[in-house]
C-alpha cells in the first residue's frame, strides 16, 4: 500500500484511553509516547504515523488534511465546528456532560447574564437558542472560579461526579450536550486511502463493541 496514514490524537486524559483501543485494532507506537519529547511517532504499521497534540488543535489537523484520522472529545468538535468532518465511530470514552453551572442556591440572573467558559461558541449558541441574552468571556481554565470572583454569573463547564462543581459551591444547571470522545476522519481521506482507512475504522469498531459487551 503506498499512501501513508497519519492519525492525531488528543494528549492528556484521553491518550490513556485511547491507545489500548488501537493496540486492539493492531496499531501501536513503535516508542512509549510519554517517555519521548517526540511529536511524530512511527508504529508497528509501516506508513502509519501518529501525532500526539494538544485536543483543542486535532480537529484543525484533520480539517485541513495535515492528519487523516483523529481523535478528540465531542466538546472540542462542537467548540471547533468540525465542519467537513466525517464522525463515524464513538468510543464511548472520556464521558461526561457539558452543562451550564451556577453558585447553589442562587437563581440564575434574567437580565444579560454573564458567562465564563472556555466554549465559547457553545456557550453562544446555546443561550442563543434558548432566547437569553449572555455576554460569553473567555477563560482558557478553573471556570469554577469566575462565579466566586463576581467575572460571571454562570459557566459552561465539562461536569462528570459534579466534584469540581461542589467543591467550588456551585450546581450544574442545564445539559447542553452528553460528551463522549469520537474518532474524526478527513472527507477527502475517506475516498483517497480507503484501503487503509477502512481497516482501522473496523478495528475499532470490533474494539468499542468488545469493551460495551465486557
Ligand atoms: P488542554 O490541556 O488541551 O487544555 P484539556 O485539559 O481540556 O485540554 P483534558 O483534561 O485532557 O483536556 O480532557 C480531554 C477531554 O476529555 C475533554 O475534551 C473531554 O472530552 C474529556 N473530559 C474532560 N474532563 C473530563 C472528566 N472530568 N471526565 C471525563 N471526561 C472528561
Ligand atoms: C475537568 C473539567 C472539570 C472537571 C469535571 O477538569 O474541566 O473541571 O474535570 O469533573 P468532575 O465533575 O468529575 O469534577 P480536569 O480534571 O480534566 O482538569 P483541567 O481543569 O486541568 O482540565
Amino acid at each position: 500500500m503506498s499512501k501513508q496514514l497519519i492519525l492525531a490524537l488528543s494528549k492528556g486524559r484521553i491518550l490513556d484511553e485511547t491507545l489500548p483501543l488501537l493496540a486492539e485494532a493492531g496499531i501501536t507506537p513503535a516508542e512509549d509516547l510519554r517517555a519521548s519529547r517526540k511529536l511524530l511517532f512511527d508504529t508497528n504499521m509501516p506508513g502509519v504515523k501518529l501525532v500526539v497534540i494538544r485536543a483543542t488543535d486535532v480537529p484543525t489537523y484533520v480539517q485541513l488534511g495535515a492528519a487523516d484520522v483523529g481523535i478528540a472529545g465531542k466538546d472540542v468538535l462542537l467548540e471547533h465546528g468540525a465542519e467537513g468532518l466525517y464522525e463515524p465511530i464513538d468510543l464511548e470514552i472520556a464521558r461526561c456532560r457539558l452543562m451550564t453551572a451556577g453558585v447553589q442556591g442562587v437563581e440564575p440572573a434574567r437580565a444579560r447574564l454573564r458567562v465564563a467558559t472556555k466554549f465559547v461558541n457553545v456557550a453562544r449558541r446555546y443561550y442563543a437558542a434558548q432566547g437569553i441574552q449572555a455576554e460569553v468571556i473567555k477563560l482558557y481554565g478553573a471556570m469554577e472560579l469566575a462565579p466566586m470572583m463576581n467575572l460571571a454569573d454562570e459557566i459552561v463547564d465539562i461536569v462528570d461526579t459534579g466534584n469540581t462543581l461542589r467543591a467550588n459551591g456551585m450546581e450544574p444547571r442545564e445539559l447542553i450536550a452528553p460528551i463522549s470522545t469520537r474518532l474524526v476522519v478527513n472527507q477527502a481521506a475517506m475516498t483517497m486511502k480507503h484501503e487503509r482507512i477502512k481497516p482501522l475504522l473496523e478495528g475499532m469498531r470490533a474494539a468499542v463493541a468488545r469493551r460495551r459487551a465486557a
